[in-house]
């Protein structure tokens, strides 16, 4: 494991063990270099294993990878088998399928429930059973999307997955927190990463969504990265079951 720099304002997490799902893109990518700055051993874990691969090196030099389908519960079983004892895990990975209702096929409507809602569940109970017989407690941060509080056209299945992650923060967090695993969440809004590059090659459609943002910009990955450290250290110990929205007031727009 690479020797990292403790410095910085959220020391708390030197030495902590840190599960990031869906680290070989952008979130994810940018939750391991905040985490690895902060004193962390970070696990990372990805169904794009080059992806991870160079994730790793670039940022955090020895950390394991672990190749995983968050489709297939199997393998969602032998992640957390391999992952080990976890102090932190960042329920991140997900896809992003952009069609209208009326064109989404039973087996895409099957897919992306499997891998955005089932398998993040699955992933956060497997972990939580581990967490629970250590005794240790720890923190499960589960990511959910601004688009599970709005309207989302041509992104429904996407948004109901996201609302039913939101719902099972705090379903797990009322089961979980009176055994020391404290469950919040967080609402990104658009974050210029490689699930929104869609968004990025037509101008106008990206100036009327910039334009839907009170605050006039999106979000940035860094940005998150400082959110989410914040939501899982000992600072944020009295928030439980929350999913706090970052997303530039899009929501209230
Ligand atoms: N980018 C945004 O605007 C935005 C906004 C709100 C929420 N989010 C959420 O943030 C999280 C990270 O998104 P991102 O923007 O970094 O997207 P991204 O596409 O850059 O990264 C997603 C990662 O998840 C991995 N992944 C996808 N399917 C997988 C599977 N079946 N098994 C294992 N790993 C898989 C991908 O390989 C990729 O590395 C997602 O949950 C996404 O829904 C993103």
């Amino acid at each position: 494991m690479q020797a990292v720099s403790s410095s910085g304002p959220m020391g708390e997490f030197q030495g902590k063990r840190v599960l990031i799902t869906g680290s070989a893109g952008g979130l994810g990518r940018a939750f391991v270099e905040a985490f690895v700055a902060a004193g962390a051993r970070v696990i990372l874990a990805d169904i794009d294993a080059p992806g991870m691969a160079r994730a790793a090196d670039e940022l955090a030099p020895g950390a394991a990878c672990i190749t995983y389908d968050q489709g297939d519960l199997a393998s969602i079983a032998a992640l957390a088998e391999a992952a080990g004892p976890v102090d932190i895990l960042l329920n991140n990975a997900a896809f992003l399928l952009v069609k209208p209702v009326l064109d989404t096929t039973p087996e895409e409507m099957g897919k992306i429930l499997r891998v955005n809602l089932l398998g993040p569940i699955a992933l956060a109970r497997a972990v939580a059973e581990g967490m629970i017989a250590r005794g240790e407690g720890g923190v499960i941060l589960n990511m959910s999307s601004q688009l599970a509080f709005c309207g989302a056209e041509g992104r429904a299945l996407y948004a109901v997955a996201k609302a039913g992650i939101t719902q099972f923060t705090q379903t797990a967090a009322v089961e979980w927190t009176p055994k020391g695993v404290r469950v919040v969440g967080i609402a990104p809004g658009r974050i210029n990463t490689a699930m929104t590059t869609y968004l990025r090659g037509d101008a106008a459609m990206q100036a009327a969504g910039i334009a839907r943002v009170p605050a006039g910009r999106y979000g940035t990955p860094g940005e998150i990265a400082r959110i989410v450290q914040f939501l899982c250290s000992p600072a944020a110990d009295y928030v439980v079951g929350q999913t706090l929205l970052a997303d530039g007031g899009y929501v209230l727009g």
